[in-house]
């Protein structure tokens, strides 16, 4: 039987204080670790975390501030490190063979694979400092909701389902300014759906529940995996206690293939989107719904203090049926003084205007013979790269689909400028580093590089087609 709906607590990730701060530096530590989580109550889950819980501690970046993770691997297996929407160098971006391994298995992994123009990482002091190793991310260039999750070649699903992901807000000083809703009222909302054996147990049907050695899931699930069971920062259909006041709400799909349309219920006001992937709008936006794909985020503001005292909202999914139809409920607890508002300029964004100058390439993703996962006919092969793009050189994409796949690119920043030849859609607004490209469709993107050298990835962020094959090396020249 599924849990009671409305009845947890609406959790809120740990903030992750840092062990240590100098002039111009932040420095966090992170143990990555099994543990036993309460998430469906009276049962008991074995989770892979971040410090042990899932979501992981929450990590803030402020203004102009460098931060380093030093991560350890207390698991049994590799892991990967990635800051989802994150500008890196290449050795902290978590390129899907870059392993930090787990100390027991010291030796038995594969060292990552050379390419021309990289170090090897196969020398015997770089493989010492994979075992604890430091993830620079220096200042981020605007505001955004990242996250950080898994990123191990083959295996990003299975381990982001078990928990491996985790909030990274980056601020800037333009952004603190504004009179937006702050403290309490700024809340992340991690959204991921999960099944549940009889006895807790997270339900993943991995080809190898060890994740060592056969990468992949039984072939009915070879879609994408999902679940009958709603979380919301790591907690069933929960419910939170409101003020009467606006909440800046950043929600996240951490699903691993759920796509939603999320609309409020007992409200006529929708919400407001002021920011999406890569921080702020230009302008707040009216959204009735929001049609959110795997990893991508949207930033909005719920203005409760249009209801009274006792109303209940709840947030549904209209691409869900039965169980996976509701997705959390607000309860407006307190009448309040607010003095938060949403200005009509939110940030300077300047459009991208494609220009036949900009190099133009097609990347087509598509399901193999085999019922493998494709692009452009090759599954992702680390010693191959799709596209070498010179440092902070914008490039005009055409992303064609065979089915719907969250495309997303690591280390850039992307515009939607068209689909299927018409004007982007409702949600497609703003700077993204994930964008939902429909069966069928082709969009194309224009996607500015940044100027950090090195080999990264694109991919489908569905994390079942991403470990059949569907990413792609590109390397930043
Ligand atoms: Cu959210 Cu390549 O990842
Ligand atoms: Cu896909």
């Amino acid at each position: 039987p599924l849990p009671a709906r409305f009845r947890a607590p609406l959790p809120i990730p740990e903030q992750l204080k840092p062990v240590r701060r100098t002039a111009d530096t932040d420095y966090y530590e992170i143990v990555q670790s099994a543990a036993t989580a309460e998430i469906i109550p009276g049962l008991r889950t074995e989770i892979m975390g971040y410090n042990g819980t899932f979501p992981g501690p929450t990590i803030t970046q402020d203004p102009g501030r460098r931060v380093v993770v030093t991560h350890r691997n207390d698991l049994p297996v590799p892991t990967v490190v990635h800051l989802h929407g994150g500008t890196t160098a290449y050795d902290s971006d978590g390129y899907p063979t870059d392993f930090l391994l787990p100390a027991e298995t010291y030796g038995t992994f594969p060292a990552m694979p050379a390419m021309p123009g990289m170090p090897a990482m196969s020398d015997p002091d770089a493989l010492v400092s994979r075992l604890r190793r430091d993830y620079t991310y220096p200042p981020q260039p605007r505001a955004a909701t990242l996250w950080y999750h898994d990123h191990r070649m083959d295996f990003t699903g299975a381990s982001v389902y078990r928990g491996l992901a985790g909030f990274h807000i980056a601020h800037d000083a333009q952004e603190q300014a504004l009179p937006l809703p702050k403290g309490s009222r700024d809340v992340p909302l991690m959204i991921a759906d999960r099944a549940f054996a009889a006895d807790g147990s997270f339900l993943y049907p991995a080809l190898d529940a060890t994740m060592r050695t056969t990468p992949g899931v039984d072939k009915p699930y070879a879609n994408g995996v999902m679940g009958d069971v709603i979380l919301v920062n790591g907690a069933p259909w929960p419910v939170m206690k409101v003020d009467a006041a606006r909440y800046r709400f950043r929600i996240l799909n951490a699903s691993n293939a759920r796509t939603y349309q999320l609309a409020l219920d007992g409200s006529s006001e929708g919400f407001t989107q002021i920011g999406t992937d890569h921080g702020l709008l230009a302008a707040p936006l009216r959204q009735d719904t929001l049609v959110i794909a795997a990893a991508e985020r949207y930033d909005v503001i719920i203005d409760f203090g249009r209801h009274k005292v006792g109303d209940e909202i709840t947030l549904v999914n209209r691409l869900g049926s039965g169980s996976t139809a509701a997705v959390m409920r607000f309860v407006v607890a307190r009448a309040t003084k607010d003095t938060s508002s949403v200005p009509a300029t939110l940030s300077g964004t300047t459009a991208i205007t494609p220009s036949g100058s900009m190099t133009q390439r097609i990347m087509k993703f598509h399901r193999g013979g085999q019922g493998e996962w494709l692009i452009n006919d090759q599954a992702f092969d680390p010693s191959v790269s799709l596209a070498d793009v010179p440092a902070g050189s914008t490039e005009l994409w055409t992303v064609v689909s065979d089915f719907h796949h969250p495309f997303h690119i690591h280390n850039a920043t992307v515009q939607v400028v068209s689909r299927d030849g018409r004007a982007p859609g409702p949600y497609d607004h703003g700077w993204k580093d994930t964008v939902f490209v429909n069966k069928g469709e082709k969009v194309q993107l224009a996607i500015r590089f940044s100027t950090h050298k090195g080999r990264y990835v694109f991919h489908c962020h569905n994390l079942e087609h991403e470990d059949m094959g569907m990413m792609a090396t590109f390397r930043i020249t």
